[in-house]
């Protein structure tokens, strides 16, 4: 079996799509999901960016206990001097600088010839080199680009001691044979190549970046980089989870393995999914509501008979539960933790009390409590934290016949009440047009979106929320049985993100 190494690009290249902007502490989050689900390399962010993502990378790299922290930069030198500094906290680092290596970009975009190109990739990998002993180089737009020159960029940045080439398929615009020869001619013919980690990297424009990243490792790479869900920049990238799901049910032909402890791969793309706001198809592979459920007689007569006839892989692999009753209004303090351990989930001792209060208030209103409401409620306590504004009463009134109105009380810092009443075109309108009059923040709500977490009519409902302000979009997300309740929080969890952002 071969080893694939995993790197994560979520919080860089996902992170780039529109409406995906994370703040410091969600990226935390995400990169300790990360560590805990086995990348072998997070990349961070792009320190040169701003401030804002050279800050978040440095405390990650403080954060994460057993991946390779990195970050992007350009073949510049002002971006390698602010990756380095940015992942110097690291207990393992890496430096991923990159430069186009088409004609098409070289000319329009660059407007460089290819021999200042390798000039600047090479001094740029040995500058990157007095930061980090790892250096990762990407000739951007490689499946476009010139075989010849490919070859002769890699060699010449093979000797002044990149550890990693990386061949992305910028545009998505490779065809699965076409790219698994690019990377076995590069492997064939780059000296020195069997030094390297051969990496590719690819987008989802022609809805082939899975396919084209397992045609490669077939091929001879030996590194893979992906997003969880496949979110990136326009279509998106290569998801990891269903890469690595790939690799692992088809062992047979890739003879290959991965680091990815599988049971979390459904956590993992949750959390993501609700920090960005991105909602999860329910068709999707791996990680979609109906990835494994079968509506047809047929399929499920064959299930009963022998689990194989219709399932590749089990649901419990990638980490869902079996929809089992969990607890209920007797279970205590130990036996909630004790669950909470082994959906993944770490408890902190200050989280303790107010999830307990939280459970116990759910199961007064539901008689069944399942894992997706309990990871509902950690989701809603966890995105309070170090709000400005929290929401402390909410009264509503609505109907065929009437105006809907809002009368809402909210806390600031935890302490000074401010109260307002409003009206609007419905009840979510009533509710935002009276919190903007407490906050005096104003902004347009762009996208809402409701979800029940389980089946039933008192089932938890997730709200989530887009909200524009001054050309940014910030996402918000709120869990209640009641979805007003729900909606309302899932509004105050954005404003509140654009507050910290100001
Ligand atoms: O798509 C791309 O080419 C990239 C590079 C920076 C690796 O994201
Ligand atoms: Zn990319």
């Amino acid at each position: 079996m071969k080893q694939i190494k995993i790197f994560d690009t979520t919080l860089r290249d996902g992170e780039q799509c529109p409406g995906a902007s994370l703040n410091t502490e969600e990226k935390i989050r995400i990169a300790i999901a990360l560590d805990s689900l086995g990348v072998d390399i997070i990349e961070a962010g792009f320190a040169a960016a701003s401030p804002d993502d050279k800050k978040a990378i440095m405390q990650i790299a403080e954060a994460v206990s057993n991946t390779r922290v990195c970050s992007l930069a350009r073949a510049v030198e002002r971006d390698i001097k602010e990756a380095g500094e940015a992942i110097q906290k690291a207990k393992k680092s890496r430096i991923h600088t990159f430069i186009a290596t088409s004609d098409l970009h070289l000319k329009y975009k660059l407007r460089m010839s290819k021999q200042e190109a390798l000039k600047r990739a090479c001094d740029m990998v040995s500058y990157a080199k007095t930061f980090t002993d790892d250096v990762e180089f990407s000739a951007e737009d490689a499946s476009r680009s010139d075989r010849g020159f490919l070859k002769e960029i890699f060699e010449a940045v093979i000797e002044k001691g990149a550890k990693t080439l990386n061949v992305p398929d910028t545009v998505g615009y490779a065809f699965n044979d076409e790219f698994g020869d690019l990377i076995k001619y590069l492997k064939e013919n780059v000296k020195n190549i069997d030094q390297c980690d051969i990496s590719i990297h690819c987008h989802d424009d022609l809805g082939l970046s899975v396919s084209n990243a397992l045609s490669a490792v077939l091929n001879g790479a030996t590194q893979i980089e992906c997003t969880i869900n496949g979110i990136g920049e326009r279509a998106g990238n290569t998801a990891l989870e269903e890469v690595v799901m790939a690799l692992k049910t088809r062992k047979d032909l890739f003879q290959a393995k991965t680091n990815i402890d599988t049971k979390k791969l459904l956590l993992t793309s949750k959390l993501v999914s609700n920090l960005t706001g991105f909602q999860v198809p329910p068709n999707k592979a791996i990680v979609g509501k109906n990835a494994f459920a079968h509506e047809s007689g047929i399929h499920q007569d064959g299930i009963l008979k022998k689990r194989e006839t219709y399932e590749i892989m089990q649901a419990k692999d990638v980490g869902f539960a079996n929809n089992e009753l969990v607890l209920g209004k007797h279970s205590g303090r130990s036996a909630l933790l004790d669950r909470y351990k082994t959906l993944g989930f770490e408890i902190q001792e200050s989280e303790i009390m107010k999830i307990f209060e939280r459970f116990k208030n759910l199961a007064d209103q539901k008689k069944e409590i399942f894992d997706e409401d309990l990871e509902a409620i950690l989701e809603d306590e966890r995105g309070k934290i170090g709000q400005k504004y929290t929401l402390d009463l909410l009264q509503i009134s609505t109907g065929n016949k009437m105006l809907p109105t809002a009368t809402i009380r909210l806390l600031k810092d935890g302490k000074k009440e401010m109260i307002s009443a409003d009206s609007g075109t419905g009840p979510v309108d009533a509710i935002c047009n009276a919190i903007n009059k407490i906050t005096g923040e104003k902004n347009i709500l762009t996208e809402f979106s409701v979800k029940a977490v389980t089946a039933g009519i008192d089932a938890v409902a997730e709200v989530t929320i887009k909200i524009e302000k001054q050309g940014r979009t910030f996402t918000g997300y709120g869990a209640d049985t009641d979805i007003i309740v729900a909606s309302c929080k899932a509004y105050l969890n954005a404003l509140n993100r654009s507050i910290r952002a100001k």
